[in-house]
């Protein structure tokens, strides 16, 4: 089921924010040239939070060990990394909503 996250105004094109949905830390991007959408928030590396990685406007880049993914895909940009897991997201009269059911984060072993 969709739910509201946050207002669409709160994001631009080429930026990015982290939201919560239903316990799951989403990093809401919107890629330059692209559409918004939602990705796991947490490097799959070592679940370590991407609150402060580096976007570029296409790139996400962790700040701990430099894993970075394209945010059109969510595909990591090096192949021998790993994917972050995508939401569906839509925006519907200026909100933003992310559905997380049957969306499993890809997280390092503990
Ligand atoms: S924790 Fe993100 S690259 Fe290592």
């Amino acid at each position: 089921m969709f739910q509201r996250v946050c207002k669409d105004d709160t994001i631009f094109e080429g930026g990015m924010r982290l939201v919560i949905a239903d316990s799951h830390v989403i990093i809401l991007a919107w890629p330059l040239g692209g559409e918004i959408r939602a990705f796991q928030g947490v490097c799959p590396h070592t679940n370590y939070p991407l609150e402060e990685a580096e976007f570029d406007g296409e790139v996400l880049t962790c700040p701990l060990h430099a894993w970075t993914w394209n945010l059109h895909t969510g595909d990591p940009v090096q192949p021998q990394e790993s994917a972050l897991a995508q939401y569906p997201v839509k925006v519907e009269d200026g909100v933003v909503y992310i559905d997380t059911e049957g969306v499993t984060p890809l997280l390092a072993p503990r």
